[in-house]
């Protein structure tokens, strides 16, 4: 049978919605801008967010796309047959448009009509209800209609059917899910979809979006009703063409084999030699979508640029026991860029960029990664229980670049723990010892970059709250970038600001700043967080703590930092600009003077 390409099934995808009245949409950067709290978009609704909760879209009420998407959660298991750090979500969305009827019709014909996959081995999952929202009998009836037997619907709980919000609080909603039943035997008697026996692979997503998670748990409904749907670009081909794996697929092949000819590996020979390449093709494909993004970023210690970092080095290091030579990593960063840059053109304007980055970091670690590993099975030969100690842990990523999930990775190789809660410690140590380091400097008038922004973020904080004092009601926030010149913050607010809301917001945080108040950071739950009132975006797993920063009682939120220690470092600020950024959302520019 002629294989099914990814430019093909996309191709189908966006035809087939095109056809129902959807507007094809480009792909969201990788990067979120709306949102602070989160490293990478996760999903295809996530750039959508606004318009799920009611902003009107340009593009109208019915939209498809092919939105790429990195998720590092699962970076453990990738070398696996299926988990990719990278992928491409398709997606298509109701924005109070159509609803259950139709999206099941079509995600129906779509299946059996399009990608041709025998009615009988399709399975569905449905939500089977509880406190919070009704069990869904319009979706079973609605599959059985299409002509999925009643023994192929499952009804499964909030834990299996139920889909975001992609952080704490936003839309979500119960779902019904896809799956090609492999035609193994049933694991038992309650085999269904919920288990991981492998019987069942899920295929595509339909979430019913009709409420609004807030904070305090729970869920209010939305006036406006959603779908939103999501099918994995690189996880249908692999299922349609009949691969044992994504790294058969078009996307991933040419790489997988440029490898096993560079170092005479034998892809699929051994479990470890295949978990290796394939944990290479993957961390270098991300690594390249990162760095071509047209918001990329660079390997650094922090947010993004430290994700990337991981990857490139863990690269690096898997390369190595294939025995990868020297600089090869950018060679398939490459071919990467040739892969995708029909879809993604982008890359190939950044191809230099991409491969020089990737180069730059390999030889950073290089230098170091031998020493490391050496010094690694030094200390373990020389500890007495199975716990490096968080100082090791420090050291090694002081001294020879060893990420502290590398050293974890190690350590579980050779069956010992790390005390990730002292490597925490000696992080901090050192970290006070440089700030002490940077103050110094900055009273001698070399602020750098770092505290620029630093100030500047500081200052967002005292606009954020300045702006909810003013504007009165809560003023969200939507988006923030800051650079060493200026702050630049977007919030949901439906009209232009008059002179004299400026006046206000600027006199208020000048008035903050001349109170010289102390910016003090507490880590807290994200529920004591919301309790007292700070504002942010509570956008980390339940139970997680985060870091509350306040300024007397003039401002609290949550927030990962850095800050200027006292308002009083702020100097004068002043609003360059207000202005539209897009349909309810205001964007201000503003600068410390
Ligand atoms: N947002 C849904 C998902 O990611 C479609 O599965």
């Amino acid at each position: 049978m002629e294989k099914l390409t990814s430019v093909q099934l996309r191709e189908k995808w966006l035809n087939f919605f095109k056809e129902r009245g959807h507007a094809v949409i480009p792909s969201s950067s990788l990067i979120p801008e709306n949102d602070p709290t989160v490293l990478f978009t996760t999903a295809g609704m996530h750039p959508l967010v606004p318009y799920l909760l009611g902003a009107k879209h340009p593009a109208g009420k019915r939209l498809t796309d092919v939105q790429i998407c990195v998720r590092t959660g699962d970076i453990d298991e990738v070398g696996d047959a299926t988990h990719c750090t990278f992928f491409e979500m398709l997606g298509n969305w109701s924005l109070g448009d159509f609803f259950k009827k139709e999206m099941i019709k079509w995600s129906y014909e779509f299946l059996t009509e399009v990608l041709k996959i025998d009615v009988n081995k399709l399975a569905v999952s449905v939500f089977e209800g509880d406190e919070d929202c009704p069990r869904d009998e319009e979706s079973a009836a609605l599959w059985k209609e299409c002509g999925i037997p009643g023994d192929r619907i499952f009804y499964l709980p909030k834990k299996n059917n139920w889909w975001g919000p992609a952080g704490i609080t936003g839309p979500c909603g119960p779902d019904t899910e896809m799956f090609i039943d492999t035609g193994r035997p049933k694991c038992g008697e309650h085999c269904s979809p919920a288990c991981d026996c492998g019987k069942y692979i899920e295929i595509w997503n339909d979430v019913f979006m009709q409420y609004n998670k807030q904070a305090d748990g729970s869920y209010v409904p939305l006036e406006q009703k959603n779908v939103d749907t999501g099918m994995g670009l690189e996880r249908t081909l692999c299922i349609l063409n009949g691969y044992r794996s994504v790294y058969e697929t078009d996307l991933f092949a040419p790489v997988v084999n440029r490898i096993c000819e560079l170092t005479g590996a034998v892809y699929g020979e051994d479990e470890q030699t295949t978990k290796a390449i394939r944990i290479v093709a993957d961390h270098i494909r991300t690594a390249t979508f990162i760095i071509g993004d047209v918001r990329g970023v660079t390997p650094s210690n922090v947010d993004q640029g430290y994700v990337l970092r991981r990857l490139i080095r863990r690269a690096v290091r898997f390369g190595r026991v294939l025995g990868l030579g020297d600089g090869v990593l950018s060679e398939l960063a490459g071919m990467y860029v040739d892969i995708y840059k029909g879809e993604y053109g982008y890359l190939a304007d950044n191809a230099e960029k991409i491969r020089s980055e990737i180069n730059k970091e390999e030889e950073k670690f290089r230098a170091t990664l031998q020493q490391g590993l050496k010094e690694f099975e030094k200390v373990i030969t020389h500890i007495p229980t199975r716990t490096v100690s968080g100082k090791t842990a420090f050291r090694l990523y002081d001294t020879f670049g060893f990420p502290l999930e590398m050293t974890v990775e190690l350590a579980k190789e050779k069956g010992f723990e790390v005390d990730e809660a002292g490597y925490a410690a000696a992080f901090e140590e050192h970290q006070k010892r440089s700030q002490a380091g940077a103050e110094q400097k900055f009273k001698g008038g070399l602020a750098d970059n770092t505290e620029a922004t630093a100030r500047l973020h500081t200052a967002t904080h005292l606009m954020h709250a300045a702006l909810g004092k003013v504007l009165g009601g809560e003023v969200r926030q939507r988006g923030s970038n800051i650079t060493a010149e200026r702050l630049r913050f977007d919030f949901g607010f439906d009209r232009p600001m008059t002179p004299e809301e400026i006046k206000e917001t600027e006199k208020l945080v000048n008035d903050a700043i001349s109170a010289a108040l102390p910016v003090v950071c507490e880590e807290k739950t994200v529920a004591e967080a919301k309790a007292e009132g700070a504002i942010g975006i509570f956008d980390s797993k339940y139970g997680e703590k985060v870091k509350v920063y306040s300024m007397g009682d003039f401002s609290k939120e949550i927030c990962g930092g850095p800050h200027a220690a006292n308002t009083s470092e702020l100097g004068r600020f002043r609003i360059v600009k207000e202005q539209s950024s897009s349909a309810g959302v205001r964007r201000i520019k503003a600068v410390l003077e």
